[in-house]
């Protein structure tokens, strides 16, 4: 018998996964969990949505469950040492449980990935795969419904424009406006829904807009704002108090290569050659810090200057002001392609006249310590040492 009727109509559905270590566990447990990346796909079910489970090792996809519970934060803190604190209670559809192997090759034919949600027809059309593996497998179409960025695994951030998504976010028509995908991965990395994140520098409100849309709580001030929802304030007297922060992003001047304003106080007056222009920006990383909460991160973007033949070191200078403050997380190399050099005419004059013109931006993740939280012990790194030429591929 199929199990067509028995999926709700019209519920989304989700995939969870599951290595062969947590496996038994959610199957004990009858508790699906994810970490904080995916937790607001979790946070978004309702009780009665279709459920799958799917085992990454072993390529196994189980089912068909559904929740016995609305997604919530920390049903069982205790489960899986609280590495997924993101969960929901599930129960059989039918009384047992499924098995389908060759799982990714199932989704891939289905053009369905586990990370997003399920289209209601598409729960239905896995649920009855998993009733009738013979049976013909549908292909679904992904509704476009807003386009989320891509969260980034390796160090280097390359984006074809500034925005993303139906609603704009900043203004791409704003001198020195931050791509917003760059935004989006370190709210999606270092917050939480609800979370507090301040930009003191806001400029055409890029962090604000990628706040709104994920969630978060904002505080935006300017030197001078362009926008009603950005405060008038200097950066290096922020109105906020003592650690009471979740995230600082903030995209400053790189020294005064922008006009950004006349208003007193604008740091993007003062030439990035001089001292004053590091200690003026300190002042700001001091502000920072105070009103961040112990542990939390700031993600800081700056760029090098080259101008009148001369090349300075914006970027390192800024570092090691920020490492007098906080420990270094990363350091993330921002590809630039929307500024107004990246005409044919100025890559000739790059060659002709020898010199450069800035391809990156850095973005220094950094984080307040938490003197409460005791260092983990030194652990000995076991290095792989790989020889070229030699395939190191496994059986997969
Ligand atoms: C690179 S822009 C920020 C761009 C912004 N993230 C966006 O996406 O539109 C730097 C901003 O710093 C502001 N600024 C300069 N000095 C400041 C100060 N002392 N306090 C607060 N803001 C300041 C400028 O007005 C400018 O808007």
């Amino acid at each position: 018998m199929m199990a067509t009727s028995a999926v709700a109509a019209e519920r989304q559905g989700r995939i969870f996964a599951c290595t062969s270590k947590t496996e038994k566990e959610c199957l004990d447990k009858m508790l699906f969990a994810t970490g904080r990346l995916y937790g607001e796909g979790v946070l978004a079910i309702k009780k009665g949505d279709p459920l799958f489970l799917m085992n990454l090792d072993t390529d196994i996809l189980y089912g068909t469950f559904t929740a016995d519970s609305a997604g919530k934060k920390n049903i069982e803190p205790k489960a899986w040492a609280g590495r997924y604190p993101y969960q929901v209670r599930v129960a059989t559809l039918n009384g047992k449980i499924l098995s389908v192997k060759g799982a990714k090759k199932v989704l891939a034919q289905m053009c369905l990935g586990w990370r997003e949600a399920l289209p209601p027809a598409a729960a239905k059309a896995l649920s009855n795969y998993l009733e009738n593996p013979d049976g013909k497998l549908e292909s679904f179409e992904h509704e476009k419904e807003d386009e989320k960025p891509r969260l980034e695994s390796t160090t280097l951030w390359d984006y074809p424009r500034q925005s993303y998504g139906k609603t704009p976010k900043g203004s791409n028509k704003y001198a020195g406006v931050t791509p917003a995908f760059a935004i989006y991965n370190m709210i999606k990395r270092y917050t939480e829904p609800g979370d507090l994140v301040l930009d003191p520098m806001a400029g055409s409100g890029t962090t604000l807009d990628v706040c709104i849309e994920e969630g978060r709580h904002y505080k935006a001030f300017d030197i001078s704002p362009i926008r009603q929802e950005i405060v008038q304030n200097d950066a290096r007297n922020i109105p906020l108090a003592d650690e009471s922060v979740d995230m600082v992003f903030i995209d400053s001047p790189y020294g005064d290569n922008i006009n950004y304003n006349n208003q007193p106080g604008n740091i993007g007056k003062i030439s990035a050659e001089t001292e004053e222009f590091y200690d003026e920006l300190e002042k700001v990383m001091i502000e920072c810090h105070r009103v961040m909460k112990p542990g939390k991160i700031i993600g800081w973007v700056i760029g090098d200057q080259w101008v009148h033949k001369k090349f300075t070191a914006v970027g390192f200078r800024v570092y090691e002001r920020l490492c007098r403050h906080f420990e270094t997380v990363d350091i993330i190399c921002l590809a630039r392609r929307g500024q107004t050099s990246n005409t044919g005419v100025w890559h000739n004059r790059a060659l002709r006249f020898n010199f450069y013109l800035r391809g990156f931006k850095y973005l220094f993740i950094m984080r307040k310590a938490n003197k409460n939280v005791l260092q983990d012990k030194k652990k000995k790194i076991r290095w792989t040492q790989y020889t070229r030429g030699i395939n190191h591929s496994t059986n997969n």
